[in-house]
């Protein structure tokens, strides 16, 4: 079981849309998935019209509840959802060993799933410090602008402390560089893009997802991209970015 994080601290990037993109191509690869909402907002809750009378991710955490009382099993992957308790995450699991908590309710479910997806906060709290112990690995989306850029720095920095203190063995596996258009600012994103995977310890994969308006009409239709408009751009742009997931998590 590979457990893959969905990072940036910059909200609006498409963490959400990616968590669900890449989930629905890997269970298309027939992989078995498991996709965790870890965010308050719990805008994939929504998106996947997930079933409100299940135990969330913050009761698991608590461990008020059994994995199985979370469990959902929608069409494309198997599902946990965000409960906007998790705003209270930096204070209810503020003890040092609490950052193990994610790590230790996935051992429960270790031989169910190939892959195991994690959608993150925009926000450097508890929450993403448990993704960083959890994961394998990290797959950062991106916007060309600055801010979301230096997201990234911010990941990585983090990363690499936990590293150090080896209470983490996750690699940034990929950069995706999302609504992207053949414009002078794409152009240099992806040089500094460039730029900081050749500083990473593990070169991660660059990719890019094209901008279209089928990314918001589809989460309306409550559908991923890949049910809503299969053939449309960002659908196939995350096929491939699939099928690189599987091909560099494979087991040597
Ligand atoms: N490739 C894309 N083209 C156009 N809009 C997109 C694309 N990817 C995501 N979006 C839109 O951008 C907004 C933010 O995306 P989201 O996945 O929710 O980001 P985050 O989870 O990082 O906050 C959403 O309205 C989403 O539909
Ligand atoms: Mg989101």
């Amino acid at each position: 079981m590979k457990v893959i994080a969905i990072a940036n601290q910059k909200g609006g990037v498409g963490k959400t849309t990616t968590t669900w993109e890449i989930g629905s191509c890997l269970s298309s690869e027939n992989k078995r998935v498991l996709v965790i909402d870890l965010d308050q907002q719990a805008n994939l809750s929504d998106y996947v019209d997930s079933d409100p009378k299940k135990a969330t991710i913050y009761d698991l955490l608590k461990a008020d509840n059994a994995v199985e009382d979370a469990l959902q099993h929608l069409d494309e992957f198997d599902f946990i959802a965000a409960s906007e308790k998790l705003s209270k995450a930096d204070k209810e699991f503020s003890a040092p060993e609490d950052i193990y908590l994610l790590k230790s309710l996935l051992e429960f479910v270790e031989n169910d799933y190939d892959y195991v997806l994690v959608d993150s906060n925009p926000a450097r709290n508890t929450l993403l410090n448990m993704c960083y112990i959890a994961s394998d690995y990290i797959l950062i989306p991106t916007e060309c602008d600055a801010g979301s850029i230096t997201g990234i720095d911010a990941i990585y920095g983090d990363l690499m402390k936990y590293r150090k203190l080896n209470w983490s063995n996750a690699r940034v596996l990929g950069l995706i560089l999302n609504k992207y258009e053949k414009t002078s600012m794409h152009t240099l994103a992806i040089e500094t893009l460039q730029e900081k995977a050749k500083e990473m310890e593990m070169e991660p994969f660059i990719m890019t997802v094209r901008k279209s308006i089928k990314a918001s009409e589809s989460k309306l239709a409550l559908q991923s991209m890949q049910k809503y408009n299969k053939y449309g751009n960002p659908a196939m742009d995350y096929r491939k970015i699939g099928a690189k997931i599987i091909e560099m998590t494979q087991e040597a």
